[in-house]
């Protein structure tokens, strides 16, 4: 639908064109003045939303597109659509994405931050071993405290693995306190292999575990993701054909 023409200028703070368009009385400028302003909101919108995505740090770039959700269980109230309208991020819940290698956590994880990145939300995504490996180098470089101030500027920080490599006491200590940083203030996504019984063998101590899942289970959606690795199946598929 084509956007008035006071609506683009309050959407790029143009104060005086509106003003002068009405005093030339001339359809044809307000229609020209309407698409060039348009273009000009399109174009900054696109590259928002590209620095966005470059600064989020994906591997790679998944979306909902042909996406299945058969093999997950939604929480109560809970749905896909529910899902991607973000209103838990709104709301700076978390969503925890729980299941077995190869049944979409990552790509479910990415397609989310991709969707937040277009609303013009600022999203950092890391391996959870390899946002582990940065604290460390901070913390030893003298430079945490910034890192952490970073941290804290993003509307969803995604941690994708917790579970494949266990971490050492530091590790465990740092990325708890970025977790603790989040608690009602940002919305963290969390994909694990493992259910949160097993979360000691990753974080070591019992109690530091058991404050680190309060934290993030507390206005969280649990989605568990059941079936078949789809890395499996399509290679299989591949084989078969
Ligand atoms: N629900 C799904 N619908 C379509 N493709 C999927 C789905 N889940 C996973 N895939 C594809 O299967 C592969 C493995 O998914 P991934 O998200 O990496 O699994 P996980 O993180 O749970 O190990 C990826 O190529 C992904 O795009
Ligand atoms: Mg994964």
């Amino acid at each position: 639908m084509a956007m008035e023409l006071a609506d683009l200028c309050r959407q790029l703070r143009l104060a005086h064109v509106v003003d002068y368009v009405s005093l030339q009385q001339n359809e044809q400028l307000r229609s020209l003045a309407e698409q060039l302003l348009a273009a000009e909101l399109d174009g900054r919108r696109r590259a928002k939303l590209g620095k966005l995505v470059q600064q989020a740090g994906f591997p790679h770039i998944k979306t909902f597109e042909g996406y299945v959700y058969d093999h997950i269980s939604f929480p109560q109230g809970s749905s896909p659509e529910q899902l991607r309208s973000l209103e838990w991020l709104e709301r700076k819940e978390n969503l925890l994405l729980m299941g077995a290698v190869g049944t979409g956590k990552t790509h479910m994880a990415i397609a989310l931050g991709v969707e937040a990145c277009r609303r013009g939300k600022a999203v950092q995504f890391y391996r959870a071993s390899d946002l582990v490996a940065v604290l460390q180098e901070k913390f030893v470089a003298g430079t945490l405290s910034r890192f952490r101030e970073k941290l804290r500027k993003v509307d969803l920080l995604i941690l994708d693995e917790v579970g494949y490599v266990p971490f050492s006491q530091t590790g465990s200590e740092l990325l708890f306190n970025v977790i603790a940083d989040c608690y009602e203030q940002q919305s963290v996504i969390v994909t694990s292999n493992l259910e949160f019984g097993q979360w000691t063998s990753v974080f070591g101590d019992t109690k530091l575990t058991s404050a680190l899942v309060d934290r993030l289970v507390h206005h969280a959606h649990i989605l568990s993701f059941t079936g078949e690795s789809f890395r499996f199946k399509q290679a299989m598929e591949r084989i078969l054909l």
